[in-house]
């Protein structure tokens, strides 16, 4: 069992537009199929958790596709209940003992943003960073991780528009 952000990245650091646009991401091509593709990393995931940004985005964007297995949603806001999703504002170990016993052998799946994917980081508790850079700058946005995190490359490839990285998470300042 692994605690994984998984995510894809402008080459600037951005995961998101400020405001929390996609299309940049959407727009280029990608092999799901390949070795840094979603065909390989879903099955692996037991267990997901995203702050409350990215859960909206999901809402406003693929209201069907929460989360592959359970997820938990960061945040002090309000949703409407939903099967499958867990609403908290509680401290990121406690979420995280929770995810834990979610996924049993299975991944955790760190869905965004990145100042979520830190707190779990900070708190000793992610494993990897798992990347794909698109071939374009944004200038500003929502950034992929605004904290000091010791990384050690484990693998790279190509999916086709994307450059793909596996980190393993040393130490976080
Ligand atoms: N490129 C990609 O592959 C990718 C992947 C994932 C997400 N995204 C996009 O990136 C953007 C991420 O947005 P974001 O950077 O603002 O991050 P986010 O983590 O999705 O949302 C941040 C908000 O979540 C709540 N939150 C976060 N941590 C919390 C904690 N420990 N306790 C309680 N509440 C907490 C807070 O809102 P409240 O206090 O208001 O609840 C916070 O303002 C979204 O647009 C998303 O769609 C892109």
């Amino acid at each position: 069992m692994r605690t994984v952000y998984y995510t894809a990245t402008s080459l600037d650091g951005f995961i998101a537009t400020p405001d929390h646009s996609l299309e940049w991401l959407f727009t280029r091509d990608q092999d799901p199929a390949s070795p840094f593709g979603w065909d390989a990393f879903e099955p692996r995931v037991g267990a997901s958790v995203m702050g409350a940004n990215t859960y909206q985005w999901l809402l406003d964007n693929a209201p069907g596709e929460v989360s592959s297995g359970p997820a938990w949603v960061l945040t002090h806001r309000s949703f409407p209940p939903r099967d499958g999703v867990t609403f908290t504002a509680d401290p990121v170990a406690r979420v995280h003992r929770e995810l834990r016993e979610a996924a049993g052998e299975q991944d955790i799946w760190v869905v965004g943003g990145g100042a979520l994917a830190g707190e779990f980081a900070a708190a000793g508790l992610l494993d990897e960073i798992v990347v794909s850079i698109a071939p374009v700058t944004l200038g500003s946005g929502t950034p992929l991780l605004p904290h000091h995190v010791e990384l050690s490359l484990r693998e790279t490839g190509r999916n086709r528009d994307f450059v793909c990285a596996r980190y393993a998470v040393l130490s976080s300042g």
